[in-house]
């Protein structure tokens, strides 16, 4: 193997995997997303070519991975999260799979697995929450959610995204007919040092994310589960 996609965690640089730090720790390119914690950019060795990934556009980011697989190089492609989670980890597997360079996906803890949590919110509870529905708040087509299915699904929701649409996801709830008063949370920058979580019922949930000034990464969590923070004493 040549390329392993890596995944880096949510922002804490102690999620990372120990077969992820060991490959990162030996890795003579590595590709890094800006979520990565610098922390574990600085684990490369001295000497690796380091790649910022938003320096290029995901066609660049496949040729990179592809030219230095096939140059035989020990490359990490080190993503934010989980690389199968809303990470285009598939899109890099497709481009290198085609090419014919032997690759690994390396999984890592992802968003959705770290961050509710963080915050004090179990994403399934018996007895409140038996399941748990992941979407993105911005389609790579700009096409909204599927708000009808999205509101009656049972359990939890978790939107990856969605900070910048907050009040539209809101809405679209709220029209589909979700209750005013259903609890939602906002986390931003979960699991860091600069972790912090907005709670309101989704009718008042865009004027308190917009009052907190939240910045992105966040994660939007909807449902009962919620409540479960304060229960914990993490309110
Ligand atoms: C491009 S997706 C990558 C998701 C990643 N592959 C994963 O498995 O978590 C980026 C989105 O993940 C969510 N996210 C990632 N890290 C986060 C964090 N530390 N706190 C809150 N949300 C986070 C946010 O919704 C952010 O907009």
């Amino acid at each position: 193997v040549t390329v392993y996609l890596v995944g880096a965690g949510p922002g804490d640089p102690g999620l990372i995997t120990v077969r992820g730090l060991d490959l990162l720790r030996r890795a003579e390119v590595v590709v890094y997303d800006r979520l990565v914690a610098e922390e574990l950019v600085a684990e490369a060795p001295e000497g690796a070519l380091l790649v910022a990934r938003d320096r290029h556009d995901q066609p660049e980011v496949n040729r990179l991975l592809v030219e230095h697989g096939l140059a035989g190089k020990e490359v990490v492609r080190l993503k934010g999260g989980d690389p199968f989670v809303f990470g285009r980890g598939g899109e890099e597997a497709l481009a290198l799979a085609e090419a014919g360079v032997p690759f690994e996906v390396v999984h890592g803890v992802s968003a959705i697995g770290s961050v509710p949590g963080a915050a004090g919110i179990p994403v399934t509870h018996r007895g409140v929450s038996q399941q748990v529905t992941i979407a993105t708040g911005q389609a790579c087509d700009g096409a909204s959610p599927e708000f009808a299915a999205l509101a009656n699904a049972p359990g939890t929701l978790v939107f990856f995204m969605g900070l910048a649409r907050v009040g539209r996801l809101a809405d679209g709830l709220l029209a589909a007919g979700r209750s005013a008063d259903t609890l939602a949370a906002v986390i931003s920058k979960g699991t860091t040092h600069e972790q912090r979580v907005v709670t309101a019922p989704l009718s008042e949930l865009a004027s308190a994310v917009e009052r907190a000034g939240l910045e992105a990464p966040a994660l939007v969590v909807v449902g009962d589960v919620v409540a479960l923070r304060e229960r914990l004493g993490l309110d």
